[in-house]
């Protein structure tokens, strides 16, 4: 045990010495009084837990939003947590976020509104100063089922009207050093409830405890592991935290490959992957919303191998590799062998995963991808796609497709390239090779998609990525380089 958890929350250091490490932000809020802070689905779905972190970024101060539903209570350690109650004056003046909301006459139930409110706080607090769509886009992780969004949309934009400062601005230097007088050296080490938890600052202490700690969960964003406790009711006997180790978040270009760290949230990968694979930032951009995008993570998505997860067809067709590492050895895989079986990788005992690494675009080849779901926000794939096309004077000299939804893995649809591979890039010759597809894939029903449907799309996403090459169709979802 290292002394119990510590972070910064209304001003003050909290520490909380004793108490079970899955225990969520919101049940321990609600259980210290704190009750401002909802549970709508105990998910990451609905966003009526959406709580701000703070972290210091030198004498200022970075804040994302989150699901406080799905985040496990020591994972603030270090860090600043602000709820709603925490949004007003010590004078009670309405902090301008919560004026607008009040002005727009934005709130009918309430039971929705505090996770709005700490949304739009969380915006207001960033440098950001969004058009109507980049609204809509920090608001569609927060969910109102009465009122309907137009007047808090209208909050939104009435929420600068007085300005860009608030009382947090003018107290962030104070807040970094709070959270600088906490800064911890070492492992964090906390237990109860049968389960011990550590957060490791460097890959070298995260590789030992991952070698003596074999079967421990490890936890990047959990907006996997979160539904595990939240959802199927499990518990670990250890969790080893990955989010504190500096060397998983680093995202970096060099000698032509990007290399993104496994522990990255997808909110910080996203700049570089849309500078250099627009159509793949674009896919990022419609992963879970601003709360999943800022603690989910393109190492859990590829580590936690669902098939219907939206990285994996991008990066396989990209021909992307990840780097594992066990004890002080490292191995890099081809992404695409990583899958061995339905929720089944090539990771062993003790292995976890460092990175992503993705060659940048090949001049004059042209990458897609494309995710199909019910809705726009925050749903699930039923079938999503990549491709990357090599042409050598009209004809393709390489093709590569990967699929997600349409297996029990991740997967490339060989037959189907193949059946391209040194054809005329024409019409014909696409529509003829499509029914290699079938040969592919076998095809499941469920209750995104039938395979009927699925088998469709597949094809369809093939024409528009024909389409959009040959300039016949909009960009949208198309790089092509050269
Ligand atoms: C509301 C909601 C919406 C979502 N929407 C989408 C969506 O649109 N598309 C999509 O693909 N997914 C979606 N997800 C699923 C999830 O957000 C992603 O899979 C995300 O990338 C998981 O990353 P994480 O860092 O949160 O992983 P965690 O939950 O921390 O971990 C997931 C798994 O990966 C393992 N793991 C994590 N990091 C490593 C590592 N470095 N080495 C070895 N193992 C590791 C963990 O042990 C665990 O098994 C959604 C989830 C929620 C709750
Ligand atoms: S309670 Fe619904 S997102 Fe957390
Ligand atoms: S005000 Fe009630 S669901 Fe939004």
């Amino acid at each position: 045990m290292t002394g119990g958890i510590r972070f910064v929350m209304g001003g003050e250091v909290v520490t909380v010495a004793h108490g079970d490490p899955i225990e969520t932000v919101l049940q321990w809020l609600r259980a210290t009084g704190r009750v401002g802070t909802k549970e709508g689905c105990a998910e990451g779905d609905c966003g009526a837990c959406t709580v701000v972190i703070g972290e210091a970024d030198g004498d200022a101060i970075r804040y994302r939003a989150v699901n406080a539903c799905i985040q496990f209570l020591p994972t603030l350690d270090g860090k600043q947590l602000i709820t709603v109650e925490d949004l007003k004056g010590p004078d009670g003046a309405l902090h301008p976020a919560q004026r607008a909301m009040v002005d727009c006459h934005a709130s009918q139930c309430g039971f929705c509104t505090p996770g709005f409110v700490m949304s739009l706080f969380a915006l207001y607090r960033s440098s950001e100063l969004p058009d109507r769509a980049g609204l809509c886009d920090t608001l569609a992780g927060n969910l109102c089922r009465c009122t309907g969004y137009q007047p808090i949309l209208e909050a939104a934009e009435r929420m600068y009207d007085g300005g860009r400062a608030d009382r947090f601005a003018a107290a962030e230097p104070k807040t970094a050093a709070l959270l600088r007088s906490i800064r911890r050296g070492g492992t964090l080490s906390v237990e109860g409830a049968g389960t011990r938890f550590f957060a490791p600052r460097d890959l070298a202490a995260l590789a030992r405890l991952a070698a003596e700690y074999p079967d421990a969960w490890l936890l990047a964003g959990g907006t996997d592991i979160g539904l595990w406790v939240t959802k199927q009711h499990r518990r670990p006997k250890t969790v080893i935290y990955l989010g504190e180790v500096a060397e998983l978040k680093r995202v970096a270009e060099a000698d032509g490959v990007l290399e993104i760290g496994a522990g990255a949230p997808y909110t910080e990968v996203l700049p570089m992957v849309a500078g250099h694979y627009p159509g793949f930032g674009r896919l990022i951009h419609r992963l879970g919303s601003v709360q999943i995008r800022n603690a989910g993570t393109l190492g859990g998505n590829v580590a936690n191998g669902s098939p219907i997860g939206d990285g994996m067809p991008a990066l396989i067709a990209f021909g992307a590799e990840i780097v594992l590492q066990k004890g002080g050895s490292t191995r890099a895989l081809a992404l695409e062998d990583f899958y061995l079986g339905y929720r089944e990788t090539a990771l062993a005992p003790g292995e976890f995963v460092r990175a992503v690494r993705l060659d940048l675009p090949r001049p004059g080849a042209r990458y897609a991808t494309w995710k199909v779901s019910k809705r726009f926000d925050q749903d699930i794939s039923a079938v999503a796609a990549g491709f990357a096309l090599d042409l050598d004077g009209g004809r393709v000299a390489g093709f590569r497709a990967a699929y997600g939804g349409m297996a029990a893995i991740p997967k490339r649809a060989t037959h189907l390239e193949q059946a391209l591979t040194g054809q005329p890039w024409t019409l014909e010759a696409v529509t003829a090779a499509l029914p290699a597809l079938d040969r592919d894939f076998q095809l499941l029903t469920d209750m995104r998609a039938s395979g009927a449907y699925r088998a469709r799309i597949a094809r369809n996403l093939v024409l528009r990525f024909y389409l959009q090459s040959t300039g016949q169709a909009g960009a949208e979802g198309v790089a092509a380089h050269g």
